[in-house]
């Protein structure tokens, strides 16, 4: 098993054209894969994240040019690729990708099924957290909020600007149910193909989108010194706790620089 994982990673290595380290070592006898050595050069200390280099004190406009940015970097090959986090309402945590739809004052958007995983522990517990780690720029955006519904209409409206294999594809799966085999999809998709070959895909009803609406937004740069950026935006409420280095930003938001 581990010859396989090793074999993996060097090919990982070898397939991203790094340069930073990447031989692996695993003791003989050893359970453990040591990859304490694993470490990647970021930015100098010049090239630092500074409070005047935020293009503006709105957190949305701030996210919306770092996004620019990203969107020029042919290097990133899905930049709305982010990573979803939702809990139960006990509070257990479970993580996956998902691609943000659109963005602005409102929120972050993203479609699912309502019944998966996700969309169960998003209607027992209406809060989720938002992670994008664009790699080339040593930068991650962090966000938090509470998560509504999008309506019917305009989930039906994104539905059906979709290529028609995904919104068959969308019927097909009764997204986190367990199912017999693979089998089992390819010939649901090809009696589904048939039968809306010349109809419109109607959405299924628990297919929809969300918006996170954002009371947390942290900008953070990786610096080679482990010094990283972290600046975070937090929406002012009456009893949001302030420090001296607490400063009023635009539209009801506070920032503050966080230690790494
Ligand atoms: C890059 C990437 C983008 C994805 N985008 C979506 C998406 O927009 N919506 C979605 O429902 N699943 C998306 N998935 C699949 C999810 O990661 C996940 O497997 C699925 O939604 C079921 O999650 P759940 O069982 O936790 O609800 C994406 C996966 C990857 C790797």
């Amino acid at each position: 098993m581990w010859r396989g994982l090793v074999t993996s990673l060097l090919q990982v290595a070898r397939h991203t054209g790094s340069n930073s380290v990447r031989a692996v070592s695993c003791k003989s006898g050893s359970d453990v894969m040591d990859l304490g050595h694993m470490r990647k050069s970021y930015r100098n200390d010049d090239e630092a994240f500074e409070e005047s280099h935020l293009v503006s004190l709105d957190p949305i406009a701030q996210f919306s040019s770092w996004f620019q940015e990203i969107l020029e970097c042919p290097a990133i090959v899905e930049p709305n690729a982010m990573c979803l986090a939702t809990s139960t309402k006990d509070g257990k945590p479970s993580a996956r990708m998902v691609l943000l739809k659109g963005f602005g004052s409102h929120g972050f958007r993203f479609y699912t099924n309502r019944e998966s995983r996700k969309g169960k522990e998003l209607e027992a517990n209406p809060v989720a957290s938002l992670l994008f780690f664009w790699e080339p720029f040593n930068r991650q955006v962090r966000i938090e909020g509470s998560v509504e519904k999008i309506s019917d209409e305009e989930s039906d409206k994104y539905f059906h600007s979709r290529p028609k294999a995904s919104q068959i594809g969308a019927v097909v799966s009764k997204q986190s149910q367990v199912i017999p085999d693979r089998e089992y999809l390819r010939k649901k998709n090809t009696e589904l193909q048939e039968e809306y070959k010349d109809k419109e895909v109607p959405k299924p009803a628990e297919w929809g989108g969300y918006i996170i609406r954002p009371s947390v937004i942290e900008f953070w740069q990786g610096q080679t010194n482990r010094l990283h950026d972290r600046i975070v935006f937090r929406r002012k409420v009456e009893e949001t706790e302030t420090s001296p280095w607490t400063h009023p930003a635009e539209g009801g938001w506070v920032y503050e620089r966080l230690a790494p």
